[in-house]
């Protein structure tokens, strides 16, 4: 039977996949940890939560025995904006906490689940159609923790048989939990604003392209990808993984299509806007097409569609 750990339980994406963890595999099953307390009872109360800071590696090992865990979801980290703010911490967190995680996964024979990020490329990677092996060089301290993420899963999976797994997320949109710090969070903002008051100040310019997903297919990508057969998966940093991409002025548009009354400005913060240039616009998925049979559901309209209706 499957026994689940997921760190970072009560973050964006944590939230909604500990639920969707608990449909699929039972309440027992998932231990939920994080360092808050969930607020909300449904996270809280359909099963197992522990608090658990995987830079403790010895009470993480410790959960993970009390609890008998084979398949870690580690989504403990910290995001691109506020990485660029405090760079220590993100590396202490998204590598060191990372490299306790893997240690336990290696110890206890664990599959783990690592989230890697558009923001693993940089300025040199190709733009459009970002290939799966490329040139990264990222130029935050978000990116380079994601890089380092990417090659230490794989060098686990090389040396020790680690069954890692990973997935390069664009900007993720959600209607429960909201992002934190990230980069590509007005893309979350702009729907309660424009709920609320019919206007959004996007912090991005107008023409700032970016691939994005909405979290149900994200979700869904993550429970597949574990799911996926081991031969056939040639990847062991992370897959690129495609679903929709649009700017400020687009999603600007679309909305406004539903709620005439709405507009769009912008104040461009000059840091937030210079990670956004370094990042690519779209990503070629192909490779996780191929290996493990990856196919989005949600495009733009489909998604604010949603959003609207959930958020209203
Ligand atoms: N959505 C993240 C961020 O903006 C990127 O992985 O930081």
């Amino acid at each position: 039977m499957k026994r689940i750990l997921v760190t970072g339980a009560v973050g964006q994406i944590g939230s909604e996949l500990t639920l969707a963890l608990r449909a699929r595999y039972g309440g027992d099953a998932v231990v939920a940890t994080d360092v808050r307390m969930p607020v909300e009872a449904e996270l809280r109360d359909g099963g197992p939560f522990e608090f658990v800071d995987c830079m403790d590696p010895h009470h993480l090992t410790r959960v993970m025995q009390i609890h008998h865990v084979d398949t870690i979801y580690h989504l403990a980290a910290l995001l691109s904006a506020v990485g660029e703010v405090r760079p220590l911490q993100a590396w202490q967190l998204n590598v060191n906490g990372l490299v306790n995680v893997l240690e336990a996964a290696r110890q206890y024979k664990c599959a783990l689940f690592f989230p890697s990020s558009v923001g693993a490329f940089g300025p040199d990677t190709p733009r459009k159609r970002t290939p799966q092996v490329t040139i990264q060089r990222p130029t935050t301290m978000y990116g380079v923790t994601k890089v380092v993420g990417e090659m230490l899963c794989e060098d686990y999976h090389r040396r020790f048989g680690t069954d890692t797994r990973g997935l390069r997320f664009p900007g993720l949109i959600s209607y429960q939990t909201e992002p934190g710090g990230g980069t590509t969070d007005y893309a979350v903002e702009i729907f309660r604003q424009a709920l609320q008051h019919a206007v959004y100040t996007c912090y991005l310019r107008a023409d700032t392209r970016l691939p994005m997903m909405y979290m149900p297919d994200a979700i869904r990508a993550m429970i597949e990808l574990m799911e996926a057969d081991p031969s056939r998966l040639i990847h062991r940093n992370a897959y690129n993984l495609g679903a929709m991409d649009f700017t400020p002025a687009e999603i600007g548009e679309a909305i406004k299509k539903r709620i005439p009354a709405f507009h769009i400005e912008y104040a461009v913060d000059p840091r937030r806007q210079a990670i956004a240039d370094s990042w690519p616009q779209t990503l070629d998925d192909s490779a996780a097409r191929e290996e493990w049979h990856w196919a989005p559901r949600f495009g733009l309209d489909a998604m604010v569609d949603e959003m609207l209706q959930r958020m209203h």
